[in-house]
């Protein structure tokens, strides 16, 4: 081929008309109007209408032309004819008219359509995801990857933070999730781990002086997957030394006010509200709270531990917790309504979920008789209810009392259409336990991460009471999604050797899998801290989609596998022998 690209297929506006150009994409469609051709070609840019008359010396050619051919077309910019602009296309003005083309490809029949509306199955869509790429949709999510990406580099810079990459290879340590781990061949027997994050990495950097870094670095989780995990993610990663909470808070409020700026053109105010985990927990029964709509969880047990219905003061006296939702308006909802609900709510695991109408100034409806009236009204005033609205009511052990009203609370608001998608809200949760006790393990183990500084004054309890210690850890939550998460972190060995006794891991276990970090400390370590944002939620919000798979050029299935190349795949024995491995049948 010796022709050369002029021009790309978004950007000939009515300014170009009369200039000779060549254009090269692909075949999006290709109509037949009496006797003419018009083929639109798609590249990264755009689209542009290319006209072909029975006179053209492509016309013969321009006839076998099928969809996602990629081919070349030379001719001249007209404007199009009165009537036939195309306001919604960016080269909508102009056509233009071919006088000669040339076929770059031919391609076989795609498995869908990619550019119609009617999306194929998301199997399909990954198997051939590079055709899947091509559609416009996704094409605009990795550009506005890209464009978050540049913002990020840019405010760090301007920042005076240091973008320093850190290894993939690594020690393995458990602690969190699963590693992936990656067996060496050079010293037999022993492993490598893929990062879940750079977390000790960048803990080291600041040891070294190298104050301020951030990095956006992938990281690798051997864990369970959901519509917002990946095996493989990526972290903008940032770490300070010398700072506090504040610090930290002040330049992440500054990104997000940056990206949020130049992406959607919102301003947020700042600071940005936080809340304590407890009153998170409290309020919307999970540490991810949606804050774009109410319904507050409003806790009744006290008020009716002493009632006459007994579902609730049984439940009450034995420990369990009896909360709901008031859902605004809803008293009218029908038996049917009121049925399928709890019917939603038993497959969650509740007992059951009990309806009761707000009349005026006092509950009504069949269980309104077994609550005296200044039960009622306190029940009213504790779920600042209204007459006309309907209260939900769950009664269950702590835990699942909030994992189902939190959960109760996202659907309710879905079906009363409470949620404004265009809204951006963000909450910093502070305040965090430093452990929770984890039943598999049988043991506390640390909610954010080992490295994570107890509050002072909580210190003494590590040890006797770490039920009750309080971490300096905090999380970033956007319309209901932990976006980021990070802490001012252990700088002490004794402290850091402390915490490792807390989590039940012995002097010889902290040695091998964390030496080398408790032997850093003690070489003059700043105090610091720092954060890491999930970068695929964030755009994936930003976006306005609801899985990290569409911002993420080649994801993963939900069973951590890539239908496109067959990853993970065997090996062959040579390979293993190499490395001194072999599969158990
Ligand atoms: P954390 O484990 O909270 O913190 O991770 C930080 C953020 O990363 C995102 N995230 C994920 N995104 C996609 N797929 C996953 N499997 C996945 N796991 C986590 C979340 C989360 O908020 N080293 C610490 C940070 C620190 O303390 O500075 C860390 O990794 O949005």
């Amino acid at each position: 081929m010796k022709w050369k690209r002029t021009h790309n297929c978004g950007i000939l506006t009515g300014k170009d008309v009369g200039q000779n150009v060549i254009l090269m994409g692909w075949v999006s469609t290709r109509r037949d109007h009496g006797g003419i051709i018009f083929i639109d070609l798609r590249d990264r840019w755009g689209i542009t209408q290319i006209n072909i008359r029975p006179e053209s010396r492509a016309y013969e050619e321009a006839k076998k032309l099928r969809n996602e051919w990629v081919v070349a077309f030379q001719g001249v910019v007209e404007p199009r004819p009165a009537g036939m602009v195309n306001k919604n296309l960016a080269t909508g003005e102009i056509e233009v008219l071919a006088s000669d083309m040339q076929v770059l490809n031919s391609a076989i029949t795609a498995p869908f359509n990619i550019t119609g509306e009617n999306v194929a199955s998301e199997d399909i869509r990954l198997k051939y995801r590079y055709l899947d790429l091509r559609r416009s949709e996704m094409q605009k999510n990795l550009i506005l990857r890209h464009k978050v990406a540049q913002l990020v580099r840019a405010f760090f810079s301007e920042h005076d933070f240091l973008e320093i990459e850190t290894p993939f290879l690594m020690k393995s340590t458990p602690e969190g999730a699963r590693d992936f781990l990656v067996p060496s061949r050079t010293s037999r027997g022993k492993f490598f781990a893929l990062p879940q994050s750079p977390q000790t990495y960048k803990q080291l950097l600041m040891i070294s002086g190298f104050d301020r870094y951030f990095q956006i670095v992938r990281c690798f989780r051997d864990e369970d997957l959901r519509a917002d995990r990946q095996p493989e993610f990526t972290q903008i990663d940032v770490e300070m030394s010398f700072v506090t909470e504040e610090d930290i808070f002040v330049i992440m409020e500054g990104l997000m006010a940056c990206i949020l700026k130049e992406i959607l053109d919102i301003e947020i105010k700042r600071p940005i509200p936080r809340i304590s985990f407890d009153d998170a927990m409290r309020l919307y029964g999970t540490d991810r709270p949606d804050v774009r709509y109410g319904l507050e969880i409003a806790d009744i047990t006290e008020i009716v531990k002493n009632s006459e219905f007994k579902v609730f003061s049984e439940a009450a006296k034995s420990g369990k917790r009896v909360a709901g939702i008031c859902a605004p308006g809803c008293a009218n909802y029908s038996r049917k309504q009121q049925d399928d609900l709890a019917a939603w709510a038993r497959q969650r695991g509740a007992g059951g979920l009990a309806a009761v109408k707000v009349g005026a100034g006092l509950l009504e409806g069949s269980l309104a008789k077994f609550f005296e009236n200044g039960q009622s009204q306190a029940i009213i005033e504790a779920c600042a209810a209204r007459e006309g609205d309907m209260l939900f009511f769950c009664a269950e052990e702590r835990d699942l009392s909030r994992q189902i009203l939190a959960e109760l609370r996202g659907e309710m608001a879905k079906r009363l259409k409470l949620i404004d998608h265009q809204k951006m809200s963000l909450t910093w949760v502070v305040d965090f336990p430093l452990f929770e006790w984890s039943p598999d393990r049988n043991r506390y183990v640390a909610l954010h991460h080992p490295f994570t500084s107890p509050v002072p004054d909580d210190e003494d309890k590590m040890l006797s009471d770490p039920g009750h210690v309080r971490a300096r850890a905090y999380d970033l939550v956007l319309n209901g999604l932990e976006i980021a998460g990070g802490s001012i972190r252990i700088s002490k060995q004794s402290l850091q050797q402390k915490m490792f006794d807390a989590l039940g891991i012995s002097k010889a276990e902290a040695e091998q899998k964390f030496g080398f970090l408790l032997e850093a400390l003690q070489y003059g370590t700043p105090p610091h801290g720092g954060i890491a944002f999930g970068f695929d939620r964030l755009i994936m919000i930003l976006a306005g989609c609801t899985s990290i798979r569409d911002v993420i050029a080649f994801p993963k299935t939900a069973s951590a596998t890539s239908l496109m190349d067959g990853a993970p795949s065997p090996v062959d024995v040579e390979q293993l022998v190499e490395l001194g491995l072999r599969i158990k049948k």
